[in-house]
């Protein structure tokens, strides 16, 4: 069946859906992009998705395409036209049309693109099963804190993870771990302390991190954040990554080496069980406000 997405104003069957050929996103990956869960038909964590979506745009010189309110109306919208139960929103702004010269076009009108995607999230089979991670060197840029749609890197590690019988990559920069193909990474150490990266530019300042980072001091669990070593995740008593499109998964395996008991660790399952109580929570908040 056909979804209905947004493109620039219009609401439209996605294969009558058009982009220009000289989209700044096509030609040059010119643009910003962000994920929202959806859960119960609302919206997770989407106050914070939008404001590292103002932050990312900034950041490349690029304004709101319109305020704040007016993105959660559409989104709202296009989650009701798709019925919309769970799975995620996806957005993304470029810097629009213009004949290809390198630098900002004087006058290009940035262009705004939205579409759902229906998937199971709190029942995924692999959430309980956990997954398998393969590592790779992370050959990205220096700004890797920009929701860039430039995503080459990551398209190209999570090919190598799943050609390897893998969910996931885990990246690093000579066995220091930055973050995985497209989530946040954490371990448990031998002493119970949750470890995961702080932000900086080396890493996407992830969203799922941040609230699940919340969580757990509410819960009085100790999170260091810190950079940890691939050795230190195979000595790890667990690993676990988090994401707007998988909340947070336990690790069971990575390079083909059991972590931890080679299952799902108690951290990672009550650290998921608190982040979907408080999605769904969240979900409820924003079907109810207007
Ligand atoms: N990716 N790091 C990277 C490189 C990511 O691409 C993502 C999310 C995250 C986790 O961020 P958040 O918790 O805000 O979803 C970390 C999205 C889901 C994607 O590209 O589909």
């Amino acid at each position: 069946m056909s979804r209905t997405v947004y493109v620039n104003g219009a609401f439209l069957a996605e294969e009558d859906a058009k982009i220009s050929v000289f989209d700044r996103g096509f030609i040059f990956a010119d643009g910003i992009y962000e994920v929202s869960a959806v859960l119960d038909g609302g919206l997770v964590d989407n106050e914070a998705h939008l404001k590292r979506l103002a932050r990312s745009l900034g950041e490349i010189d690029l304004p709101m395409p319109m305020p704040k309110e007016k993105i959660v109306g559409l989104q709202k919208e296009l989650i009701a036209r798709n019925r919309l139960t769970e799975g995620s929103i996806y957005l993304q702004v470029t810097r629009g049309a213009a004949d290809r010269e390198f630098h900002f076009p004087a006058d290009s009108k940035p262009s705004l693109v939205m579409f759902t995607q229906s998937r199971e999230i709190v029942n995924d089979p692999k959430a309980t099963s956990g997954i398998k991670l393969l590592s790779v060197p992370d050959i990205r840029w220096e700004r890797r804190d920009i929701k860039s749609v430039a995503l080459l890197a990551q398209v190209l590690a999570k090919q190598a993870a799943v050609a390897a019988g893998c969910q996931e990559a885990i990246m690093h920069q000579e066995g220091v771990v930055t973050e995985g193909g497209s989530s946040t990474v954490f371990i448990v150490t031998e002493k119970g302390h949750i470890v995961t990266r702080p932000n900086s530019h080396a890493i996407l300042p992830g969203i799922t991190r941040q609230s699940v980072i919340r969580l757990a001091g509410e819960k009085a669990l100790a999170i260091e954040e810190r950079s940890f070593t691939l050795d230190e995740v195979f000595a790890a008593q667990e690993c676990f990554i988090t994401s707007a499109t998988s909340f947070v998964k336990p690790v069971i395996e990575v390079d083909g080496k059991r972590i931890g008991g080679g299952q799902p660790g108690p951290v990672a399952r009550r650290l998921r069980d608190i982040y979907i109580e408080a999605a769904r929570a969240e979900a409820k908040a924003s079907r109810q406000a207007a």
